[in-house]
């Protein structure tokens, strides 16, 4: 496991004295692009929870597969909010395996994974087909114009909106529902919503008792997480047509498209993956 590294880009305003939950979850991904105070916060977090690191890989590979299925069914065009910190096989390259001509626009509003995203695509990808913001996605007219003036995405044509371990960084209240209903009114006729979302319902007893005490260490680390409950989550899709096999366990979404051993291994008790997944179509 890769210690990160202190030499990584600091953007102007970031302050290295508080971790961050985009940078812990590169941490717990392999990832270098942390510091460590990062670390230092995600060590004390796997202490109370020590299947973290498991649930974030299995959200990835989630991710992943949802990809593909966009893709597979017509999609070509990527909004990956809270898409954070780049890290291996991103959103664009999964795209771009199966449709060389995949666009996708990555949005965070933490600076070091924007940052970080911005040098990738500069090495690596295709800035007329590529890009990376900075924004809050509660913000829903500044981020939806914002995207408009990259150019890259064509707002007439089908759109993924990918929010993937990001809804539950607001907590319920906290205007997450309101700002996925404006973005559904946002995107065209055979969009797709792609998310995943912690929780604490239906979750191993076991597990119950770590992740109210990781959520507990997140609020004090100032990066508050919510949990909300399955019905909760299948709300956000509200008018738009969930995809087979609907909401399910990030551990039990398609498994005909796994791309790697990890999430099979929970195949007896996907619960213990501690997070809902979806995916739906836009009519
Ligand atoms: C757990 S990471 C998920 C990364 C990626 N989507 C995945 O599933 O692998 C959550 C990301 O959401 C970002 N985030 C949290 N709140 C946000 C907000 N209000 N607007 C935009 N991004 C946010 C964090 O900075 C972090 O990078």
């Amino acid at each position: 496991m890769s210690e990160g590294t202190e030499s990584a880009y600091v953007p102007k305003g970031v302050d290295l004295e508080k971790p961050n939950a985009a940078r812990t979850y590169d941490w717990f991904l392999g990832g270098t692009t942390n510091w460590a105070v990062d670390r230092e916060f995600g060590k004390q977090v796997l202490q109370v929870m020590p299947s973290l690191r498991t649930v974030a890989l299995v959200n990835r590979e989630f991710l992943r597969r949802a990809v593909r299925h966009c893709v597979r069914h017509g999609v070509r065009q990527f909004l990956d909010i809270g898409s954070g910190v780049p890290t291996v096989r991103n959103v664009h390259e999964v795209a771009d395996e199966l449709d060389p001509d995949s666009r996708c626009v990555y949005v965070d509003n933490e600076p070091v994974a924007v940052a970080h995203g911005r040098v990738l695509l500069e090495k690596h990808g295709d800035l007329k087909r590529h890009a990376a913001l900075n924004a809050d996605l509660l913000n829903v007219d500044n981020l939806w114009e914002q995207t408009r003036a990259t150019g890259v995405l064509d707002p007439n044509e089908p759109i993924a909106l990918l929010m993937v371990a990001v809804l539950h960084f607001v907590p319920p209240g906290g205007g997450a529902e309101e700002a996925v209903a404006r973005y559904k009114e946002l995107l065209p006729s055979g969009s797709y919503l792609v998310a995943s979302h912690a929780t604490n319902d239906g979750i191993p007893a076991d597990r119950a008792a770590e992740a109210a005490t990781a959520e507990a260490q997140y609020k004090r680390a100032n990066t508050p997480i919510g949990f909300r409950s399955r019905e909760q989550f299948t709300g956000f899709f509200e008018g738009w047509d969930l995809v087979d096999p609907g909401v399910t366990w990030a551990a039990e979404w398609r498994l005909d498209d796994l791309d790697s051993e990890l999430t099979s291994e929970w195949a007896d008790n996907p619960n213990a993956s501690c997070g809902f997944v979806g995916v739906a179509r836009k009519p």
